[in-house]
């Protein structure tokens, strides 16, 4: 990596464990910022800091932070304060895929997305909106999904909660323009994480494939016949964290190969 954009910021990844959370919190190592790695998934979390501490040498903390639950947003982001003083980048990745026929879809598990998925969201931008405002500085980074603009058959909570997602990301960069700070929202087609492997054996046992087949269906559906890898969506959030998209904002953003065109 021969950029370093970020040497000094500090960045907070949600979801950093794994996946694309994991990817966005490499990317902001290796382009020098101090990451703070946030997930319920203690052990993988202390692994992906420790990882990236070795491999870049900044600064990492990896903070205990369930996104759906007040309290522990608070604790975490009070930690990643105490420590660096200053917040430059959020990246909110935390996310859960549920989905079923709409008869199927309990009231337990339409809260439980709508908790991690919308509500874990709002919470992070609350916690980090008077830091930025105070500095006059800052960019948040919502990720959505291409589910957050258009749809599937069993899949209404996961769509609503990532439809939620752009909405509030709107509303969030309106408020906090003035402040020099920017939230947008990326909308990722297929990436290949732990979470798309699980759907391609949920969904497609449900359709009868295997879930080799489900994602090399998915990836003759993309006009660009293949499916993202983490790193391609961690390129475009470090984008949209950089000085070249300060004039950038409210947007949310496809990466999705051509799947969704808006
Ligand atoms: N993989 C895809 O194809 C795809 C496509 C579109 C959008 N997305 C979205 O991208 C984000 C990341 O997805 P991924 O594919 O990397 O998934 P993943 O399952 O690989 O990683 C998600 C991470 O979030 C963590 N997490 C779950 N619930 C949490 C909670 N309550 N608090 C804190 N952390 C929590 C998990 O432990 C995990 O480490 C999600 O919001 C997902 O909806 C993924």
């Amino acid at each position: 990596m021969d950029m370093k954009r970020f040497v000094g910021q500090v960045a907070v990844v949600t979801g950093a464990a794994k996946g694309i959370g994991a990817a966005a919190a490499l990317r902001f190592a290796q382009e020098g910022a101090n990451v703070a790695c946030m997930d319920v998934d203690r052990e993988t979390n202390e692994a992906t800091a420790a990882r990236i501490k070795q491999d870049c040498g900044v600064d990492t903390l990896a903070i205990y932070c369930n996104v759906a639950d007040p309290e522990s947003v608070k604790q975490a982001f009070d930690q990643v304060l105490q420590r660096w003083g200053r917040i430059d980048v959020l990246v909110t990745s935390a996310g859960i895929y549920t989905g079923s026929p709409l008869a199927d879809v309990s009231l337990q598990q339409w809260q439980r997305t709508i908790d991690v998925n919308l509500t874990g969201v709002f919470l992070c931008n609350q916690a980090v909106a008077p830091v930025m405002m105070k500095q006059k500085s800052g960019s948040i980074i919502n990720i959505s999904s291409m589910a957050g603009k258009t749809s599937w058959p069993g899949t209404m909570e996961y769509s609503a909660s990532k439809s939620g997602v752009i909405g509030l990301t709107r509303s969030v960069a309106m408020e906090l323009a003035p402040y020099g700070v920017t939230a947008n929202a990326v909308c990722p087609g297929n990436t290949l994480t732990e979470m798309v492997k699980g759907v391609a054996e949920q969904v497609g046992a449900r359709d009868g494939m295997s879930a080799q087949e489900w994602l090399a269906m998915r990836a003759n559906d993309c006009p660009m016949k293949r499916i993202a890898e983490p790193w391609e969506i961690a390129g475009v959030i470090a984008f949209l964290a950089s000085q070249d998209s300060r004039y950038l904002t409210g947007q949310a953003i496809e990466v999705d190969g051509g799947m969704v065109m808006s």
